[in-house]
């Protein structure tokens, strides 16, 4: 990898320098290349093990960390919450350095506390990454987001991203910021202001008044589920409320550029943040991010066990 040094944890966005994310995203794109292929597995990474530790729900990001790791020939292991000694007592701490003592050579965990990330590496030896933590960061998410826009613009620098949603709960969104505007663009961030953390603009984006205003003359508009789990009450009057003020429909998506790109983290709550058309329409690259998370994680495996190496 040229031009970043490598490290040995990815905690957050926060921690990554442009040139960083760029060599990321240009890693990545080498291995969206092996994806293609017939065989799509690489030796990179034979003889090395990947703990994956899962204690919040996860479809995409747990199946993708999984086969970027297979795909790079390490060993793989899981566990979630509800099978983890945790719910028996035992703290994140000691169930880290249990898991540690097995000698694995990165983490990947998911964790519903905000920094339970930065306290596992701060704890163990081996290289950490941050798979979303509480309202934090997800990292690997804002790099496979990123990944997916320059694949669909060609560029970052100078683009208009609106984001819609459930902002303060959403790590995605928090990363987003961080990452788009770190590389050039201008992010335009709308929802409800029960959804409005009070440091928005100390991230970098700025905050629209309607969805409408977000939208006018975006390149990218993405729309955020509403983390219920994480509201100690409901913030909104309710789903249908909340869609028909600030849901992405087609009337809505004309606002933005006519290229413009539709995308969404998943997982998708259709008839809320978007209607099932815009989901569906021919501008939307929902499941290109998908395809994309393999070839970004299995860039941040690397990038970290090559960080670990150096040390
Ligand atoms: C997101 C998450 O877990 O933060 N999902 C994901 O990783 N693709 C978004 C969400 O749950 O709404």
């Amino acid at each position: 990898m040229e031009g970043a040094e490598e490290m040995k944890h990815i905690l957050g966005m926060t921690h990554l320098a442009k040139e960083e994310i760029e060599s990321l995203l240009d890693s990545a794109s080498s291995f969206k290349e092996i994806l293609l292929r017939p065989i799509k597995k690489v030796p990179t990474l034979r003889g090395r093990t990947v703990v994956h530790l899962f204690f919040e729900p996860s479809t995409r990001t747990k199946l993708s960390f999984e086969l970027a790791a297979k795909r790079l020939s390490a060993d793989t292991v899981s566990i979630s919450s509800s099978m983890s000694s945790l719910v028996k007592g035992e703290t994140l701490v000691d169930t880290a350095r249990n898991v540690e003592a097995m000698k694995p050579d990165v983490v990947v965990m998911r964790h519903g506390h905000s920094g339970a990330c930065h306290l596992l590496a701060r704890h163990i030896g081996c290289s950490v990454i941050n798979a979303g933590d509480g309202i934090n960061e997800h990292p690997s998410q804002a790099l496979l987001d990123m990944f997916t826009v320059l694949e669909h613009k060609g560029r970052i620098e100078g683009l208009k991203i609106a984001i819609v949603g459930d902002i303060a709960h959403s790590r995605v969104a928090h990363s987003d910021i961080i990452g788009f505007t770190r590389l050039g663009a201008t992010v335009t961030v709308a929802g409800p202001g029960t959804f409005f953390p009070c440091c928005i603009e100390e991230l970098g984006a700025l905050r629209a008044t309607s969805v409408e205003e977000a939208l006018e003359g975006a390149d990218v508009v993405m729309a955020l589920r509403i983390q219920r789990e994480r509201q100690g009450r409901a913030l909104v009057p309710s789903f249908r409320e909340y869609a028909a003020a600030y849901g992405i429909n087609m009337e809505r998506l004309r606002l933005a550029k006519p290229d413009a790109i539709v995308m969404h983290p998943g997982p998708i709550n259709r008839g809320v943040e978007m209607s099932p058309d815009v989901a569906d329409c021919g501008r939307s690259v929902i499941l290109d991010q998908v395809t994309n998370g393999v070839a970004v994680r299995m860039a941040l495996l690397a990038h970290v066990l090559a960080g670990a190496d150096k040390e």
